[in-house]
């Protein structure tokens, strides 16, 4: 499996602009941190805690965050930041356990608060004392709304520090070290619930650091090129495109930095939803002009499916049949070195396992972990470092049509994962119109951009019902919409009931095979979006 180490863009030092490394500790919302900073226009790298100082030296940082995790820094053998980072002379936050952590390094002293833990929203109070990094957003004596998740709590602050913040439950909400540029907080500003988050880290990262906030998407496409150029040489790449905005995007990146040495192939897995073969094969071949192979592959993935219950199994063998066909194919059409992917940083992130960065494995996604050990390709994985909504800026600015960039992510696996149990050729099928007629009436409601998500799922599970003058016993659907930034989180999307009602009338109307309709009001977490 790979790390986050391995995000192309440190094989260039990001020189072009300022940069700020975060040290993930661990913490689901970890990511957020690295979005919130370059929305502020400021390039930002996530990378394991416990990375060489040379290597973190690498990326000129310009300043250094310490991400919140898990662990209690009690605990023997608990993470630590290299400890050189804090004689590097650059501005140093520390987040929750980052400020912990940074407190125990440096002299202070943190203990378990067996009665003081305190998860969710929190009020802290604000020192007399002005701190450039509430500058502009907290006035002292305000009692403003944060977010917290801690167990243990700093008693002692090191040397040279003072309290900015705190509130009953936690004496040292916010410290700061002002000479030599060091913060901590004990909140999370990168999550929304923290009101004034982004200010604080805006604080930071401008003007007590003094990053310039010239990144953007457009300079950041002709980097991706360049480094797509420089580790690809003369080399043919083949890459998969399914119609998704990732692949989409990747085969468009490539086909700016190499022209004809790349091969695009759409592989029918017979896992595809509605229309989507011709959609996609459409757009490569009228919009774009880029070749693309079209390997109707979907009577080979059902055979290998036939049976397979378990999810994770199906992305393996979905993972490795879809290898199986680009050997294939190459071996028709030449060979190539390299396999493009549009893994996202979500994907990289949530796929890493807990020795390197501990944050823990949810799925292992093929475009990561499903791909199988062994395999004659190198990977390019040009968006490794970007977000969902970076992808889609990034799309933009490489002429895709809007209508592809606004479509709802599909996962590569399919349908597959959207038929909990044995996968049928009828059950493929009725899934198929039902979830078209779901799409369709989302669109007629001006509906469907106000989701991330949104899709059906066919239950194993039969229910009676009547229609007409006889009984029914049919399958049950499941409708899923999901609202959401990135799919690391996501709200159920709370659409109107009339228009739930009348997809369901419609659905048990029209496909046959279908007797009842639920809807999916759980949240991720504590569930995924995708039901496998
Ligand atoms: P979950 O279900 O993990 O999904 O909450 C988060 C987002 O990722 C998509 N997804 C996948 N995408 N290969 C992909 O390319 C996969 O194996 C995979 N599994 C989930 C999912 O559709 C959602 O957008």
């Amino acid at each position: 499996m790979q790390s986050i180490n391995s995000s192309i863009l440190k094989t260039t030092p990001a020189n072009r602009h300022d940069t700020v490394v975060i040290l993930d500790f661990g913490s689901q919302v970890t990511q957020l941190i690295t979005r919130r900073i370059r929305e502020i226009g400021v390039y930002s790298e996530l990378l394991p805690f416990n990375t060489p100082v040379a290597d973190i030296l690498k990326l000129r940082p310009k300043a250094i965050i310490l991400s919140g995790g898990p662990a209690s820094v009690i605990e023997k053998d608990s993470p630590r930041a290299p400890k050189e980072i804090f004689d590097l002379k650059i501005p140093v936050l520390g987040i929750c356990y980052g400020l912990q952590t940074m407190c125990k390094q440096l002299g202070g002293k943190v203990v378990a608060s067996q009665n003081k833990r305190e998860f969710g929203r929190s009020f802290i109070s604000i020192n007399d004392a002005p701190s450039p990094l509430f500058n502009g957003i907290w006035e002292k004596n305000t009692k403003p709304q944060v977010w917290m998740s801690h167990g243990d709590s700093v008693v002692k602050i090191p040397d040279g520090f003072k309290v900015i913040a705190q509130n009953k439950s936690c004496p040292f909400a916010a410290i700061a070290d002002e000479k030599r540029r060091f913060y901590g907080v004990q909140f999370h500003p990168e999550v929304v619930h923290t009101p004034e988050g982004k200010h604080i880290l805006e604080n930071f990262v401008l003007k007590i650091a003094g990053c310039r906030n010239d990144w953007t998407m457009a300079s950041f496409k002709d980097e991706i090129i360049g480094l797509i150029r420089k580790q690809v040489g003369n080399e043919r790449v083949i890459c998969g495109v399914s119609g998704g905005v990732d692949s989409t995007v990747v085969a468009a990146l490539l086909h700016a930095a190499i022209g004809d040495k790349l091969v695009c192939i759409f592989v029918d897995t017979g896992l595809m939803r509605h229309n989507e073969a011709e959609e996609v094969v459409g757009l490569f071949r009228d919009h774009f002009n880029i070749p693309l192979v079209h390997e109707d592959a979907s009577e080979l993935f059902l055979e290998r499916l036939k049976g397979i219950t378990e999810p994770e199994q199906k992305r393996k063998i979905i993972g490795k049949t879809f290898i199986d066909v680009f050997e294939g194919t190459t071996a028709k059409t030449g060979e190539a070195a390299f396999l493009a992917q549009g893994t996202l940083y979500p994907d990289v992130i949530e796929s890493v396992s807990h020795t390197g960065a501990p944050s823990s494995t949810i799925k292992s996604h093929h475009n990561v972990g499903g791909l199988p050990e062994k395999m004659n390709f190198k990977l390019v994985e040009p968006l490794r470092a970007l977000f969902k909504d970076e992808v889609r800026a990034l799309g933009l600015h490489l002429g895709i049509p809007e209508k592809f960039i606004k479509r709802h992510p599909f996962p590569g696996p399919g349908l597959a994962i959207r038929i909990p149990g044995d996968i049928t050729p009828e059950k493929l099928s009725i899934l198929r119109k039902a979830d078209a007629i779901f799409i369709e009436e989302l669109h007629s409601a001006k509906l469907y951009d106000e989701t991330w998500q949104a899709f059906a799922v066919l239950l194993p599970v039969r229910s009676v019902g009547v229609m007409g003058d006889s009984r029914t016993y049919d399958y049950v659907l499941a409708l899923r919409a999901v609202t959401s930034v990135d799919g690391m989180t996501a709200d159920y999307a709370a659409l109107p009931h009339e228009f739930l009602g009348r997809v369901a009338v419609r659905i048990v109307n029209e496909v046959k095979g279908i007797s009842r309709i639920v809807y999916d009001i759980t949240s991720k977490p504590p569930g995924t979006i995708e039901w496998e």
